[in-house]
């Protein structure tokens, strides 16, 4: 059926304020962590591929996608390392394609996108099928796609249609679906205790209601997009498992308002990109209440210390606060490895405000496709 705007002015906004509704659906239905959730789609003449048979096969992951499905996958490399302790690599598929690199049969591969259909992606899948490595799975929003008819397992985001170019909903529900396989693998491998399994889940049941509140924070997100509109440069910093969170921020910013935008893992300022710092660089700063949250606030008195100003979503507890030069957004409390499903909201806010206080044309930006399907 048509797909209604409602109250809402832009399709990106619609989707921005259907992420816990999202979320919520793609969780319908896990009542626990079981290999099941990522099992193949049966077909024409093969068993419906199990799932825990091929996580015993494999002792590696290496993730491919494009654009916000990439970032997706540098999110997931964190998890998977640290809860799964499975070695993780991700790669923009356009690159992996066409590089001759080592294959190993004992990795899964793990495709990653909205449509399904993305060439360069679908390319990939092929370019690593064709080195013989035949664990393949697509975690992907269209059950009906190229990548989900390619691989041998599939896990379907629960997003509904994404109609906005800059996706936000595939994003979020793609980083839920991640976690799970992150948390069936660490089960696979026995690092998944029955505690730890309850504990994870929990939080996740709880994602929808955190999403509301950080949807709640829009009205400080527009005022600081008022001051946005005038810039022609952002600089986005963040750290770990934010620092993806960082680069989607900046994405979503290029994408729809045309400012030209830059992620920096924190740690790297001193680098380089400090030298860019001015009175004109608003630096947007990713602060989760976490293990390198007072790292992050030297790198914070850096920026600050050239008269740069600091742009801060801040966890509750972290005792950052309004001041000269420092905007603060307080986030709810820290939510642990699923921070960064948090974290992206109000980015994908500030990019949507932004641009619509640019005048853009927010669901179709110029230049760019909802779906690339060649090359
Ligand atoms: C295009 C879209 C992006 C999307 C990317 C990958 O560039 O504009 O929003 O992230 O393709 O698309 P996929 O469907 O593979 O996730």
């Amino acid at each position: 059926g048509a797909v209604e705007l409602g109250p809402y002015r832009h399709y990106m906004q619609k989707e921005i304020f259907e992420q816990p509704r999202a979320i919520a659906d793609t969780l319908e239905g896990v009542t626990g962590i079981v290999p099941e959730l990522f099992d193949g789609i049966a077909q024409p003449g093969r068993p419906r591929p199990a799932a825990w048979r091929v996580f015993q096969e494999i002792d590696r992951v290496l993730i491919l996608g494009c654009g916000t499905s990439y970032y997706s996958g540098c999110v997931a490399r964190y998890w998977l390392e640290d809860i799964a302790a499975i070695p993780t690599q991700v790669e923009v598929a356009s690159e992996y394609r066409y590089r001759a690199s080592v294959p190993d049969a004992r990795t899964l591969v793990v495709v990653i996108s909205q449509s399904g259909e993305t060439a360069d992606t679908l390319a990939a899948l092929r370019h690593a099928q064709s080195l013989g490595m035949r664990h393949t799975l697509t975690i992907c929003n269209v059950a009906t796609s190229a990548m989900v008819r390619e691989c041998e397992l599939a896990y379907i985001t629960r997003a509904g249609v994404e109609i906005g170019v800059a996706s936000t909903k595939a994003f979020t529900t793609q980083l839920a679906g991640l976690f799970l396989l992150t948390l069936a693998l660490a089960q696979a491998r026995g690092r998944l205790s029955k505690a730890q399994e309850d504990a994870h889940l929990k939080a996740m049941r709880h994602l929808p209601a955190a999403l509301h509140a950080v949807l709640a924070l829009e009205p400080q997100i527009i005022s600081w997009a008022e001051a946005f509109a005038g810039k022609e440069n952002a600089l986005f910093l963040g750290r770990g498992i934010h620092y993806p969170i960082a680069q989607e921020g900046a994405l979503k910013l290029k994408e729809i308002s045309y400012i030209h935008a830059e992620a920096y893992p924190a740690g790297e300022l001193k680098h380089g990109p400090l030298a860019l710092v001015t009175s004109a660089m608003p630096v947007v700063t990713v602060a989760p209440n976490d293990a390198l949250l007072e790292k992050l606030k030297s790198n914070m008195q850096e920026v600050r210390a050239r008269g740069g100003e600091l742009y801060v979503l801040a966890d509750a507890g972290t005792q950052i606060d309004n001041g000269e030069g420092m905007h603060v957004i307080r986030m709810p409390e820290n939510y642990g490895p699923l921070s960064p499903l948090l974290h992206v909201v109000p980015l994908q806010l500030l990019a949507y405000h932004t641009a619509c206080a640019r005048g853009t044309d927010v669901d179709k930006p110029r230049n760019l496709a909802k779906s690339v399907t060649v090359e």
